[in-house]
């Protein structure tokens, strides 16, 4: 499974990719605006960043204009991915856009029927809302479920990108039932390395290492001498 960081910031970006998690990032008209800075250098910059694909979303409502800003954001970078929302013009430049082997991410997408229109016009990825159907009570990772199915009863290529994941469960939710991606924000990634018993283990793991004299932990000076000759010869005839 791939996990994606759900961010335009690159301090967080840059620390997530150090962690060796992180394969793709996707980002928003939201997210990339809370950066206050020009969008394009931006888009740039974290594409030079992640070793994989980077969403950038389109900024209009009608298929002519998608295509047109679509068209533009894939010659940025090889790493864009074209993100156009699940209506009838999204659906009209995915289908345009995908012909002219341009990756389209289908987002805003809330149920079954609207991911299996998404994968008939070409999609990439589609990006099923898990958070923001569970706000409203309905079952978010139940809509994955249903899409997992479909996609995998007909053949479907495009990937599943659970989006709008709001705690760890919906990463290991999502993981358990073979979604491809799952993409979150910086504290949801970091929640998924936090574990109480992980910290007081450790703790006390290094509160019993204090108890050594400070001559038994000369690791760094014995680490750098050669073996003892007489000693590795004394072993391998004995
Ligand atoms: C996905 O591509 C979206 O950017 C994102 O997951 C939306 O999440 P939100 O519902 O937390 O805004």
């Amino acid at each position: 499974m791939k996990l994606f960081l759900d961010s335009a910031n690159l301090t967080e970006i840059r620390e997530a990719m150090s962690w060796g998690a992180i394969d793709g990032v996707t980002t928003n008209p939201s997210l990339v605006a809370k950066e206050h800075r020009d969008f394009f250098p931006l888009l740039k910059e974290i594409c030079d960043v992640v070793n994989g694909p980077v969403s950038m979303e389109t900024t209009c409502r009608d298929c002519s204009g998608m295509v047109e800003e679509g068209r533009v954001f894939s010659k940025l970078h090889p790493h864009i991915v074209v993100k156009c929302p699940l209506t009838k013009d999204g659906l009209k430049a995915t289908r345009q856009l995908s012909a002219e082997r341009i990756r389209v991410n289908v987002t805003l997408c809330f149920s079954p029927s609207q991911a299996l229109l998404a994968a008939k016009a070409g999609a990439y990825f589609v990006s099923p809302f898990v958070g923001r159907l569970d706000d409203v009570s309905s079952d978010g990772m139940g809509v994955i479920r249903n899409i997992k199915t479909i996609y995998a009863n007909y053949g479907f290529k495009t990937q599943i990108l659970v989006a709008s994941v709001r705690h760890p469960l919906h990463v290991v939710e999502a993981a358990r039932i073979g979604a491809d991606i799952a993409t979150m924000p910086f504290t949801v990634l970091e929640a998924l390395v936090k574990h109480p018993l992980t910290d007081a283990g450790l703790d006390r793991f290094l509160k019993d290492w204090e108890q050594l004299p400070p001559e038994a932990k000369q690791w760094k000076s014995t680490a750098s001498k050669p073996p003892n000759p007489v000693s590795v010869s004394a072993t391998s005839t004995g």
